[in-house]
């Protein structure tokens, strides 16, 4: 162990209250790093059993060479069950993970303080109550932080630490230490509403629902565009359908509220009318997707196969443009490459392809006086992107769609159209996610580096949404934004004031 680290020595006993699906994975996590942990829960039997499934879990781990029976046999007897608070006594940090309530859990944390030495840390799992009110029960409120631990707890690497109003910083330093010498890697936040991945997330279905919403494909086709073209490792939909959407809703609509209704937040009719019929995803068989028994699988739009456009043009050296022009010269099509056409990315047998800048292509076809107009959507990697979301001018004639498909698809792509919204789906998510990670920093919740980390780990995307709107460049996001606000009128694609004033100084987002 790093000599400069404050991490709790792994001699020091820990407590673990609530034996559920996160307490019993924090206790396994602590055990496997050399506690003591004393495991609590309200239920009788829960902990015992809770301690079985972990002792099973350290079997099989050994079982497969990923732990040493020695080390299995080891961790496993360093579990024991707690019948009453008294037993935490002796611990120096206890991590409560109990019911979502405020209230039980300010009185879990009073009776602790009158057991616990003075020196012993209070920790709380809490995903959505915010860690100043529970601290505010306390005498000592300075010795609570909140230690959010992503579930499964053994499998998630992140861990936020969270710092309440009154909370003593070198005690987050401490949790913060104890949480990489437990394998994971933990990223400083404030207490806020949703904290960094609750709150940070909520644009990937948010603008995956208003998508739907405004018909702009079928939930199979957008979830096939963020896989393919962005991706991500699960499209909106069948991610929300995975979580639940009695869940997804529930966190929506708390942080949507406890920031006082702020519309970059709206919950979602469709997700609503989803809960209101009990289609809740996965566990119910029934969510965007039907799970049950014989049920086809969703199928994603994909145009037709359609001939190479005679002549090709691709413009400028953008890494887009560069993977475009190699992937169409690969497979054999003759390309023109030429310095730069009115910002066109390519033509087409007359078609122009644009890369969306937050218009709709009838609106951009409309400013620029090129009515033969198509938009192309933004890949996380062009070189290896499977998949293109385009829009076609309400201007164009049908051969602007088989000129824009017959590129795409000659470089490797298969092609699907979305009705023209603006930003199409994956630039105007980044954008989004971008938009409120930079809100967060903004905002003092966390840095640029624990918005990224957190967003790569807690909720697994692909590249931290700052640094990938780097790569995409910090003018084009602001552009976007910018131009969805003028199109929808609404406050909820206002610009964070870090984009503007990072644009305006050229500095990057994930400095
Ligand atoms: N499930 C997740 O994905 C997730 C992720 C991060 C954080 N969290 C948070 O972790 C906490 C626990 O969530 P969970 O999913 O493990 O819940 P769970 O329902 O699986 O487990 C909660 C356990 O706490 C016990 N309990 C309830 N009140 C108690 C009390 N007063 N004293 C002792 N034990 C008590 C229950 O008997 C139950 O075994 C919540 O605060 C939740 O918001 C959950």
């Amino acid at each position: 162990m790093n000599m400069s680290s404050r991490a709790i020595s792994p001699h020091t006993p820990i407590g673990v209250i609530g034996a559920g699906a996160m307490g019993a994975g924090i206790a396994q996590v602590a055990a496997a790093a050399g506690h003591a942990v004393h495991l609590l829960d309200a239920r009788d039997g829960a902990a015992a059993q809770a301690i079985a499934g972990i002792q099973a879990q350290f079997e099989k781990m050994s079982a497969k060479g990923k732990m040493s029976a020695e080390a299995a046999q080891a961790a496993s007897q360093r579990l024991h069950t707690a019948v009453s608070v008294s037993e935490l006594a002796d611990t120096g940090l206890v991590v409560e993970a109990i019911v979502e309530n405020l209230e039980v859990k300010r009185d879990l944390f009073r009776q602790l303080e009158t057991v616990c030495n003075a020196s012993c840390i209070f920790a709380t799992n809490t995903s959505s109550i915010s860690v100043t009110s529970i601290a505010a029960g306390l005498n000592n409120p300075a010795r609570l932080v909140g230690m959010h631990f992503f579930n499964p707890a053994p499998l998630m690497a992140l861990v936020e630490i969270i710092s309440g109003l009154a909370t003593d910083a070198s005690l987050a330093g401490v949790l913060f230490d104890t949480a990489k010498a437990w394998g994971k890697t933990p990223v400083f936040a404030k207490s806020t509403p949703g904290f960094i991945v609750n709150r940070v997330a909520r644009p990937f279905y948010a603008e995956g629902l208003r998508l739907l919403q405004e018909g702009a494909a079928d939930s199979a086709t957008l979830d096939a565009i963020m896989r393919e073209l962005g991706g991500f490792r699960m499209g909106p939909f069948e991610l929300m359908d995975m979580i639940g959407h009695d869940v997804n809703f529930a966190v929506t609509q708390s942080v949507w509220r406890a920031f006082y209704n702020d519309p970059r937040f709206l919950p979602s009719l469709i997700q609503q009318e989803l809960v209101e019929a009990s289609y809740l995803g996965k566990k119910t068989k029934r969510g965007f997707y039907n799970y049950a028994e014989g049920a086809s699988a969703p199928v994603a739009h994909t145009e037709a196969a359609v001939a190479c456009p005679k002549s090709i043009t691709v413009y400028g050296e953008s890494h887009t443009a560069t993977a475009l022009a190699k992937r169409l010269t690969t497979a054999g099509v003759t390309v023109q490459r030429a310095r730069t056409h009115e910002g066109r990315l390519a033509q087409a047998d007359g078609v122009s392809i644009f890369e969306t800048d937050g218009r709709t292509a009838t609106l951009r076809a409309q400013a620029t006086g090129v009515s033969q107009l198509v938009l192309c959507d933004v890949a996380l990697n062009p070189d290896s992107a499977t998949r293109m979301a385009i829009s076609v001018a309400q201007q164009a004639d049908a051969s602007a769609l088989q000129a824009a498909t017959g590129l795409f698809q000659a470089a490797g792509y298969a092609v699907s159209c979305l009705r023209d919204v603006p930003g199409l789906a994956v630039m105007r998510t980044v954008a989004m996610l971008a938009n409120e990670a930079a809100d967060a920093v903004n905002q003092s919740v966390c840095d640029a580096q624990g918005a990224d980390t957190a967003m790569r780990l807690g909720v697994n995307y692909p590249r931290g949404p700052l640094a990938w709107a780097d790569d995409i460049g910090a003018p084009n996001i602001h552009t976007v934004l910018k131009h969805l606000g003028e199109f929808y009128g609404e406050d909820r694609y206002r610009v964070s004031p870090l984009i503007q004033q990072s644009v305006y100084a050229g500095r990057t987002l994930h400095v």
